[in-house]
């Protein structure tokens, strides 16, 4: 099942209740929220105070996607504000498997990312433990980038992987999708689409989290 995941990076933060009500309406089933540090990428965002406000504004999951250091100092502050979905950067963990298994003892969904530089083959180990692994097909730190072609083998790679292994973990992917590059991401095997900058950018976030669900779903009846 496709699933678009409007990210609210691009989202006007003055006004995030009505915006995040805006992506929903226009099919947004799960709301993407990047957290960033200053430190893992070179930008800072939100932290937990923000998420709390969110969860009260929507009964949609709120997808976290973690760009910090030492994401287990606050996978608990983030799971107790009421995150649903906690995705922590290969790069960022020395204790993968700890910090994964960290996460599953909140009742998140726990999701590992990996960056453009980063091969398939060093997650071989979690993806039995992973409900959703996260290809970055931009580098992580802004909305707004081109997307990166090299990354779309990844997602076949997970596909393929999940089938030839019997798993379950679903694929999403984030940075640089459009309507120019969501249909190859669904053809690779994407099915969680997180969009910024093509939601909230500019014009009708309602149209164009519509716009992109409905070419993403005819992407993915031609896939089959
Ligand atoms: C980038 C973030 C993305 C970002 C995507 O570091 O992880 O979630 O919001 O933005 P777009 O869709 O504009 O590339
Ligand atoms: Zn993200």
């Amino acid at each position: 099942m496709i699933e678009l995941a409007p990210s609210i990076l691009s989202a006007d933060f003055a006004r995030l209740a009505e915006e995040v009500r805006a992506a929903g309406e226009g099919g947004g089933s799960v709301i993407h929220v990047d957290i960033m540090d200053g430190h893992f990428v070179p930008n800072l965002t939100i932290g937990p105070p923000v998420v709390k406000s969110l969860r009260k504004a929507t009964e949609l999951p709120l997808d976290c996607h973690l760009m910090i250091e030492n994401p287990d100092e606050f996978i608990p502050a983030f799971a107790e504000v009421g995150a649903d979905w906690i995705s922590v950067h290969y790069e960022a963990c020395r204790h993968l498997n700890r910090t994964l298994h960290l996460i599953k003892s909140h009742d998140c969904r726990a999701g590992v990312v990996i960056n453009p530089a980063t091969p398939v083959d060093a997650l071989t180990e979690v993806l039995d433990i992973v409900d959703y692994v996260l290809v970055m097909s931009v580098n992580p730190g802004f909305g707004g980038q081109k997307f990166i072609p090299s990354t779309l083998h990844k997602m076949r790679r997970l596909a393929e992987i999940r089938r030839e292994r019997g798993l379950q973990y679903r694929i999403e992917v984030d940075g640089g999708i459009s309507l120019n590059t969501v249909a190859e991401v669904v053809q690779a095997g994407a099915e969680i689409l997180v969009a910024g900058n093509a939601v909230f950018g500019s014009g009708d976030p309602r149209k164009n989290a519509q716009a992109l669900l409905k070419a993403a779903t005819e992407a993915a009846l031609q896939r089959v």
